[in-house]
């Protein structure tokens, strides 16, 4: 069983995670701080890309971070993966990889355990931590991003801005009660902010006379980046230009970018993800 997903973009985004975190541990190795890992959304520990006819096995985000060994590793490795078949495949593939009693694979809704991940942190200023947060969807709340405010946190997040927010906006704004709750329990805002923002309403008249009619921005990816990102401001103090992820008839799906409360990380998450927006274009 692997995680089935993904195109070439899923390899990069493993690549650019990789390329920061050994920035990361590199950078880290000459200070004293007790670091953890954590992965929020960990998956199985393999990916498959590509389709039934051709596609390849690729190792996932989860390996390869646990295998950067210099010029340091993690303190503490944390994944949690919701399904337990896929998080026993993952704890069996890591503990190959390193044999030590200092990675801990859960089956739980990472939503809940961000909550405990911000307690520990915020239990000892020498405790830092990448999080690399990896949702196929719109299954991270707002208030579990929320929680690392103030924290030693590195983050790097997938925003399902096309696949998932845009999606569920409807040009005709048929949208039903569910969809709206996830959409605000994802912003964390208010329904009506994310309405006036991504639709406008205007007058049109005709020969029958005049009626208002609902019209949904052709920017509407854009503008829900924008307000992700702004969102993200309020609790880090600094995101990363993002790495834009496009499908093969160049419809956005995803942003992956970091946010972080240190000028450095931003700095040296601009560089990398510079290297691969190039790349794509
Ligand atoms: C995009 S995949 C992760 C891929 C992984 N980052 C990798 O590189 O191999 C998302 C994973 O999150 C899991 N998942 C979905 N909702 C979750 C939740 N609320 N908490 C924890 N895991 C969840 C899914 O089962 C899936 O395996």
């Amino acid at each position: 069983m692997h995680n089935e997903f993904g195109g070439s973009w899923t390899q990069t985004k493993i690549e650019i995670l990789e390329k920061y975190a050994e920035a990361y541990l590199h950078i880290m190795s000459k200070q004293k701080f007790h670091l953890t890992y954590f992965d929020g959304f960990a998956g199985s520990g393999d990916i498959k890309i590509g389709n039934e006819e051709d596609f390849k096995i690729i190792a996932g985000a989860a390996k390869k971070i646990v295998a950067i060994g210099v010029p340091r590793s993690f303190d503490i490795y944390y994944f949690v993966e919701m399904d337990t078949q896929k998080r026993d495949l993952l704890e069996y593939a890591l503990k190959t990889i390193r044999a030590t009693n200092n990675i801990s694979v859960v089956a739980e809704d990472c939503n809940v355990v961000l909550k405990r991940l911000a307690e520990y942190l915020r239990a000892d200023v020498s405790r830092k931590a990448l999080v690399f947060l990896d949702p196929f969807g719109m299954n991270l709340n707002w208030e579990s991003v929320e929680i690392l405010k103030g924290l030693g946190v590195d983050l790097w997040i997938l925003s399902p801005t096309g696949v998932g927010a845009n999606r569920l906006l409807k040009k005709d704004l048929k949208i039903s009660e569910a969809w709206w709750q996830r959409l605000e329990k994802f912003f964390g805002i208010e329904r009506q902010v994310i309405k006036e923002s991504i639709y406008d309403e205007h007058l049109e008249t005709d020969l029958f006379g005049s009626r208002t009619v609902t019209r949904k921005s052709t920017l509407a990816n854009q503008k829900l980046f924008e307000i992700y990102a702004e969102r993200l401001k309020t609790v880090f103090s600094l995101i990363s230009d993002p790495y834009v992820i496009v499908n093969k008839n160049n419809s956005l799906m995803y942003h992956f970018f970091c946010a972080s409360n240190n000028a450095s990380a931003i700095k040296i998450a601009n560089d990398i993800v510079k290297q691969y927006n190039k790349k794509s274009s």
